[in-house]
């Protein structure tokens, strides 16, 4: 049976034939501190015809994330990594253009993890959700609503068992996750401790109702400035670097904390190699502790539940989220770089 199109998307079918894609694919694996060369942006490519099931998007926003660096790696990680020549990873909201599926139809609001970094992405309905694009800005679903704000939210709450009362310790606080993180901590009536790379952005920790903050480049001693800001030890360190703030917060643990191991940021230019520093076996021992890695998909049936606590500090009016966004495809993997430099200042986002 002949395929019905509403006008719009008659329209537009119409107008992708005219489309070129522009896309950034992996050159080789950076052996060190990644840099441009490892990436290039390739133009003037054909969009494919749609198979059933599939649909067109046009990109309005794409997450640039940390976790980028992991996948452009030889070593195995927790999922398949880039191989030379292929497109690489990213999140992405956008406009359905086309649609040969059931589910979308052109002009469909909808956001993907399997976006990447392009213009345009061919994705298959199940990797696609509709999103409500009226109530809620896009871009949040990539941020304090999508994968950063989830990852806050279980590593906190899940991983940390952050209780009221205790003292809740964040590295990278300023960045995507850790600005959630902070305040869902306040929220839970925690003591909160941001860690960070410059006073401007200790400033903004302190809007968002970080009790303390500390500048880490600035601080000659770094453990001794957590032990005076964190005089009962640390209860839950939520890690977002790994490396010498790991290490400095290790000196400092109260009895029974908990260590949410997030990310290892710091450890950018060293993947696969080792990651060298002191031991603190007999912190954990003595203190009990627990060190916990986790990764957000793992709580993929109780992610209504975090939107659901998230949404809910956002409508009491003072939850607060600095996005730091660049226009055009181009700058994408300068941005990814600044991530791994501290150069970027909330939610890093490509506008398309
Ligand atoms: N486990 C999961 O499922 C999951 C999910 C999402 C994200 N993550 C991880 O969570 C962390 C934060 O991600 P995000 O998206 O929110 O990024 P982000 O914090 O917005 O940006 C990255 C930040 O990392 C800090 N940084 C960079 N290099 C550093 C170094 N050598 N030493 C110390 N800090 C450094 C910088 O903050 P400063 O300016 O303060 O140094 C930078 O702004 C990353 O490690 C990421 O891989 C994990």
């Amino acid at each position: 049976m002949a395929q019905k199109y509403s006008f719009l998307e008659y329209v537009k079918t119409f107008m992708t034939q005219n489309l070129t894609n522009r896309r950034w694919v992996l050159v080789d694996y950076p052996d060190s501190m990644p840099s441009e060369d490892n990436f290039d942006l390739q133009v003037g490519l054909d969009i494919p015809p749609l198979k059933e099931g599939e649909v067109l998007i046009s990109a309005d926003y794409l997450s640039v994330d940390p976790y980028v660096r992991g996948r452009i790696s030889p070593t195995v990680g927790y999922t398949a990594g880039v191989l030379p020549g292929d497109l690489l990873p990213a999140g992405g909201v956008g406009e359905v253009i086309q649609s040969q599926s059931n589910m979308f139809k052109a002009g469909d609001i909808v956001l993907s993890s399997s976006f990447g970094w392009q213009e345009y992405a061919v994705l298959n309905e199940i990797e696609v959700r509709k999103i409500d694009a009226e109530k809620i800005p896009r871009q949040a679903y990539l941020s304090y609503l999508g994968m950063p704000g989830l990852t806050a939210y279980f590593g906190l709450v899940k991983v940390g068992g952050a209780k009221k009362g205790e003292t809740v310790i964040i590295s990278a606080a300023s960045g995507a996750v850790g600005q959630v993180a902070g305040q869902i901590a306040n929220s839970i009536g925690c003591k909160t401790v941001a860690i960070v790379s410059s006073d401007e952005k200790l400033e903004w920790c302190k809007e968002l109702g970080y009790s303390h903050g500390i500048n880490y480049k600035k601080t000659a001693n770094l453990s001794s400035e957590i032990q005076n800001k964190c005089p009962k030890g640390v209860d839950v360190y939520f890690d977002n670097t790994g490396g010498p703030i790991n290490d400095a917060v290790m000196e400092n643990l109260n009895i029974n904390a908990r260590i949410a191991v997030c990310g290892v940021i710091a450890l950018a230019d060293r993947i696969g190699k080792p990651d060298i520093g002191p031991r603190y076996w007999r912190q954990i021992l003595v203190n009990r502790a627990t060190i916990t890695g986790f990764l957000v998909f793992d709580f993929a049936e109780e992610f209504k539940k975090a939107e659901n606590y998230i949404w809910n500090l956002v409508e009491k009016g003072n939850f607060k989220f600095k996005e730091d966004t660049s226009d055009g495809i181009n700058t994408m993997a300068s941005a990814f770089l600044d991530l791994l430099h501290s150069r970027n200042f909330g939610k890093r986002l490509i506008k398309i």
